[in-house]
C-alpha cells in the first residue's frame, strides 16, 4: 500500500503486543504459533502485526519469527548510541538485534521511572536515528479524566513527546488511558472517539497530510470481545494490547478483528 492508497482510505492496521517484563524463553512458543496462523492465512493481510517482548527475548524472536508478518519491537531505550550507560540499550542495539520498532514513553515508564515528555521525544528521535519506528504513548490518569483534563492532558503529551521529523513510517501513537491498563476497564467509544480525534487533529496541525496517514492505536483492556467495537471508532487504527497477547490464541483472536476489518 503507498501512502496516497493509505491518505484515501486510512492507514493499515497495527495489532501489537506489549508483554512487558513477562516471557521467559518458553514463551517464545507463542509468538511462534502467531507466526503459523498468520502464515496460513490468505493475503491480503489486513492488519500489521507487532509482539515487543522483554528485551532478552527480542534477538531470539526475530530470528524465530521477524521475518514472517509478526514484526518484534522493543519496550524502551535510550537516547544515545553507545557510552556509559550501565544497563541501559540503545535503539542502535536493538535494531541490530532484530527490532523494528520500539515502544517509548508507556506510562509505566512514565510512572516508574519518572519519564517526562522531554524524554520521551528524546527516545522516539533516538528511535528514528536507528532506523526504528517509535510508538510514542500517551494517556490519562483517572484522577485527570475525573477532573475533566483528559484532552488537555493528552493534547500536552502530544506537543511534547513527538519530535519533529515524524512521519507515518517512522512513528505510531498509542493512546492508552492508564486507568484502563490491566484493570479490564475500558473507555466508552464516544470517549475514546474524542481523544482519537484530538490527536488527529494536532498531528495534522503540525505534521500537515502526514497527519492523516499516522496510526493511532488504542490501549488497554483490548480482549478480541471488545475489539471490534474499539475498532469501528473512527480515528483508531489498531491496538496496542498488554496481557491478552501474552497467549497466542488471545491474541490471535483480536488479530482477527483487526485484519477483517483492514481487509473490509
Ligand atoms: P492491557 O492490555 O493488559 O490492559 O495493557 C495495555 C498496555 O499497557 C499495552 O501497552
Amino acid at each position: 500500500m503507498t501512502l496516497t492508497d493509505e491518505a484515501a482510505t486510512g492507514p493499515c492496521p497495527l495489532v501489537a503486543g506489549n508483554w512487558k517484563m513477562n516471557g521467559l524463553k518458553a514463551a517464545l512458543g507463542e509468538a511462534l504459533a502467531v507466526d503459523k496462523a498468520l502464515a496460513a492465512e490468505p493475503e491480503p493481510v489486513g492488519a500489521d502485526v507487532m509482539i515487543c517482548p522483554p528485551a532478552t527475548l527480542v534477538m531470539v524472536m526475530a530470528e524465530l519469527v521477524g521475518k514472517g508478518a509478526v514484526k518484534v519491537g522493543a519496550q524502551d531505550c535510550h537516547t544515545g548510541e553507545s557510552g556509559a550507560h550501565t544497563g541501559d540499550l540503545s535503539p542502535e542495539m536493538l535494531a541490530d538485534a532484530g527490532a523494528a520498532a520500539v515502544i517509548v514513553g508507556h506510562s509505566e515508564r512514565r510512572a516508574d521511572h519518572g519519564e517526562t515528555d522531554r524524554l520521551v521525544r528524546e527516545k522516539a528521535a533516538a528511535a528514528h536515528r536507528a532506523g526504528l519506528q517509535a510508538i510514542i504513548c500517551v494517556g490519562e490518569t483517572i484522577g485527570q479524566r475525573q477532573a475533566d483534563l483528559t484532552l488537555e492532558v493528552v493534547a500536552r503529551q502530544i506537543a511534547g513527546s513527538l519530535p519533529n521529523g515524524v512521519t507515518p513510517q517512522n512513528t505510531i501513537i498509542a493512546y492508552e488511558p492508564v486507568w484502563a491498563i490491566g484493570t479490564g476497564l475500558t473507555p466508552l467509544a464516544a470517549d475514546v472517539a474524542d481523544v482519537h480525534a484530538m490527536i488527529r487533529d494536532r498531528l495534522n496541525e503540525r505534521f500537515g497530510a502526514a497527519g492523516s496517514a499516522m496510526r493511532i492505536l488504542y490501549g488497554g483492556s483490548v480482549k478480541a470481545a471488545n475489539a471490534a467495537e474499539l475498532m469501528a471508532v473512527a480515528n483508531v487504527d489498531g491496538a496496542l494490547v498488554g496481557g491478552a497477547s501474552l497467549k497466542a490464541q488471545d491474541f490471535l483472536g483480536i488479530i482477527e478483528v483487526y485484519r477483517a476489518a483492514g481487509a473490509a
